[in-house]
């Protein structure tokens, strides 16, 4: 498949969507589900892997879902996708083409800031938001990285290298973070603490820890400001693996924006 752009990208969270649900409370905010009808045409910027599109198919099996990512890595075999899914290579940092302006009831971002320099994310949120038609709704989720800790599940949970791995991804991504995303007026937002539900601490901490390593290992290959040698990385993932089979879980919020285009322009 063709790519255009080296993907710095790894998953961050489960990509199972039942697991999303039971973190955030639900897929859909249920002020977008409420405007939600059978044939709307429905774009996700940063797809991946389509998880969320999967999960819309099951209900939306009318709609016409596209895909959209500044790379073909992580997209599944076009014949695993629904019948309505087509994915669709595109750099949300660019403008939008005009074939594209007003031509969706919904879209969606999700898990995008960590890739997006500070300057940027305003940039898309600006740009996706002219993807929409009038009344459409926009839903966006990103977990905050920068305040993630690591606790003890039990009494004799340890953890030392989850908390020093934690610790070295949030430093580097607090320049990212730190600048925020400004939504435009009337969105609103939510928070939720994923690590609330007992059941999806062990596999959502894993899940992170594996991407702060693939993150660390592509610093080094890098040798940026941030890397470690990878036989001491490889160590430390030992470390870290066992420090979660210990108990030891990640808490940090997910923070949901939505809001809708108005009708009537002012
Ligand atoms: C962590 S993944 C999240 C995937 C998906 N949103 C989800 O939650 O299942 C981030 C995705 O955003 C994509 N991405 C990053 N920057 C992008 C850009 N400027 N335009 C389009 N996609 C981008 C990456 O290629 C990657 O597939």
């Amino acid at each position: 498949m063709a790519v255009i752009f080296h993907d710095t990208y790894a998953e961050n969270i489960p990509r199972d969507s039942a697991e999303a649900q039971r973190n955030t409370g639900y897929i859909l905010h249920p002020a977008v589900q409420a405007t939600r009808y059978l044939d709307a045409c429905v774009a996700v910027a940063g797809t991946g892997t389509a998880a969320f599109l999967h999960e819309l198919a099951h209900d939306w099996s009318e709609a016409t879902l596209h895909g959209y990512d500044i790379s073909t890595c992580l997209f599944p075999p076009a014949d695993t996708l629904p019948l309505n899914v087509s994915l669709i290579l595109y750099d949300a940092c660019q403008d939008v083409p005009s074939s594209l302006q007003g031509k969706y009831d919904f879209v969606h971002g999700r898990l995008m800031a960590a890739g997006l320099s500070a300057s940027e994310s305003t940039g898309v949120v600006k740009n996706l938001a002219q993807l929409l038609k009038p009344g459409g709704a926009m839903q966006w989720e990103e977990c905050d990285f920068t305040a993630v800790c690591y606790l003890p599940g039990g009494a004799h949970s340890s953890i030392d290298t989850a908390s020093k791995m934690g610790k070295l991804f949030s430093t580097a991504m607090r320049l990212r973070f730190e600048a925020g995303m400004s939504w435009p007026q009337n969105v609103h937002t939510e928070a939720a603490a994923v690590h609330r539900v007992r059941g999806t601490r062990e596999r959502l901490t894993a899940n992170r820890m594996q991407s702060i390593f693939a993150w660390a290992r592509l610093q080094s290959a890098r040798g940026s400001k941030w890397a470690l040698s990878m036989e001491y990385l490889e160590e430390l993932e030992q470390k870290a693996h066992k420090d979660i089979q210990s108990g030891c879980y990640g808490s940090f919020d997910v923070h949901i924006a939505w809001g809708f285009r108005p009708r009537i322009p002012s």
